[in-house]
């Protein structure tokens, strides 16, 4: 059997102020480091450990890891960050306040925006300054690969691709893999591994800073997926990011 662990960041300075973040580059509140670093003491106190960790290029992810890695002492660990990972891009929306958003538009307006499968939020204009044509990070990339805004749909496109070609290589190989991720990022890649639907995937929220365990048979068939630690409270958690859309 193969286990892996997944962890949305902690809470953002955009998550406190309830702004759609997307690919802009905001850090953790005091409270989002910690919530990495509560993590962190949860799986050591339960005995995990690591041999290799995943993130995105975006520094609420990164430093989450961080947190948490400091915790179990692993620092040392090697992370491989990859852009594939990062939140879906919010297109227009990014900075924009979601219940002011829901006021103006309406919370169905909203939902669709923030949960739909295959609807995008209006694109971002390719010279605004909010998106990151101009960014030297994805500088490998062909500029017109790089998103200006992203549905669902278009961010499980990227992220199974990493998930195939470099993580579950490394799982299959018998590495204890955490990956610190984002919200969409993360329910892109439970859509795809549970083969859940357009319809019901509307319903999947991820909670800030909780470790949440895969469980795969020897063929990395999902066996089963749980949070960590007080699973009440991490459903709480998650029916509160359900809100942050509703006007
Ligand atoms: C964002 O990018 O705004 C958040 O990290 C995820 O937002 P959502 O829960 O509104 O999709």
């Amino acid at each position: 059997m193969h286990k892996l662990v997944l962890i949305r960041h902690g809470e953002s300075t955009w998550n406190l102020e309830n702004r759609f973040t997307g690919w802009t580059d905001v850090d953790l509140t005091p409270t989002g480091v910690s919530q990495a670093m509560s993590a962190g003491r949860l799986l050591k106190a339960e005995g995990w450990d690591f041999d290799l960790c995943f993130t995105s290029v975006l520094k609420r992810a990164i430093h989450t890891l961080w947190y948490v890695l400091d915790e179990m002492d692993r620092v040392w660990l090697p992370v491989i960050k990859d852009w594939r990972l990062n939140e879906r891009h919010y297109g227009a929306l990014q900075g924009l306040n979601k219940a002011d958003m829901a006021k103006q538009y309406g919370d169905e307006q909203v939902l669709v925006w923030r949960r739909s499968y295959d609807t995008p939020p209006p694109p971002l204009a390719p010279n605004d300054p909010r998106g990151q044509r101009q960014d030297r990070r994805y500088a490998a990339l062909p500029p017109e690969q790089i998103p200006l805004t992203e549905c669902l749909k278009d961010t499980v496109a990227r992220v199974v691709p990493c998930w195939n070609d470099t993580i579950v290589p490394a799982i299959r190989s018998g590495q204890r893999v955490l990956i610190a991720a984002h919200g969409n990022s993360i329910r892109a890649l439970i859509k795809h591994l549970d083969g859940i639907s357009d319809t019901d995937i509307v319903g999947l929220n991820i909670p800030n800073g909780i470790p949440l365990v895969y469980e795969f048979d020897d063929d990395m068939k999902p066996l089963r997926r749980y949070y960590l630690g007080d699973a009440v409270a991490a459903e709480a958690a998650a029916a509160a990011v359900a809100r942050q859309g509703k006007a």
